[in-house]
């Protein structure tokens, strides 16, 4: 696991970034799976600057997301901050910048009539472009990975999961709140990649930032894996790991100076793991 710790919101969204543009730029048609939230805003702005400014180009790469509100969908005659769609998030925040097709776009239908049928499709849909290149994820206070809350199984698909009062809370505070949304009007429910289905792409790149993710993160990179913080399960991929830290959300982690020491002697060797 490489894990990378920076000062700041902002060294550590560049960080990300160029984790992205370089995949973009080893596989122009990489198949990108992306997070929503407050972390990886930063991250995408960046990636909106190299496209304006040095010509990152985003026409043959496609994009999956994580997740999505059950009975949620974009709807564009709204205004943007009244919106709690995730894909209308994804369009205002990195999509309508830079040069993506609308048909290299895969978003989980929060409006589908049959949502378990959608579920199915969706993960069919990874499978049949071949799988998932590079999985962005956040961290939720109370350890989830998208939508898979504690007591998710560590190997489950994408499918309709219910939200904790604690992601209710989170939301209601970060999003509902500011909105004029009423607490019992929110979405209780939403679909999710599951832990299973995020554990088979070829990469991830895992991001947090500020005091309140510190023990998440503590627990989640040292502490046991287990369904309760499911984003523990990072410490069962195979594939390639970047985690992404500021300082303040690295503050609860033992092993930072062994880290640190990783990523001085990788940048003198650059080896290939
Ligand atoms: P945040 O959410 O980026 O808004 O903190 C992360 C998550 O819940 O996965």
């Amino acid at each position: 696991m490489n894990i990378i710790i920076r000062d700041t919101y902002e060294e550590m969204s560049k960080y990300a970034a160029e984790v992205i543009a370089s995949m973009i730029r080893e596989k122009p048609d990489c198949v990108l799976g992306l997070a929503t939230g407050s972390t990886p805003v930063g991250a995408y702005r960046e990636l909106a600057r190299m496209h304006r400014e040095e010509g990152l180009d985003f026409s043959r790469v496609r994009t999956f997301n994580l997740d999505e509100y059950l009975g949620v969908g974009p709807d564009m005659t709204m205004p943007y901050e009244m919106d709690q769609s995730y894909g209308r998030f994804m369009y205002e925040e990195f999509f309508k910048h830079v040069n993506i097709k609308k048909e290299n776009i895969f978003l989980p239908d929060g409006m589908a009539e049959d949502p378990d049928e959608f579920c199915r499709a969706y993960e069919e849909q990874i499978n049949k472009v071949g799988g998932i290149d590079l999985q962005l994820l956040g961290i939720g206070c109370d350890g989830h990975w998208a939508f898979n809350e504690p007591g998710s199984s560590l190997a489950s698909r994408t499918r309709v999961e219910a939200l904790t009062k604690q992601t209710l809370d989170d939301n209601y505070e970060s999003f509902y709140k500011k909105a004029g949304i009423a607490r019992d009007q929110m979405p209780h429910y939403a679909i999710t990649m599951g832990v299973g289905t995020i554990l088979e792409a070829r990469n991830i790149l895992m991001m947090a930032n500020g005091k309140k993710k510190a023990t998440v993160i503590a627990k989640a990179l040292e502490g046991p894996v287990t369904s309760q913080i499911t984003a523990s399960a990072i410490q069962l991929f195979s594939g390639g790991i970047t985690v992404v830290l500021d300082r303040e959300a690295s503050s609860e982690l033992k092993n930072t100076e062994h880290y640190m020491h990783r990523e001085n002697l990788n940048n003198a060797f650059h080896p290939s793991y």
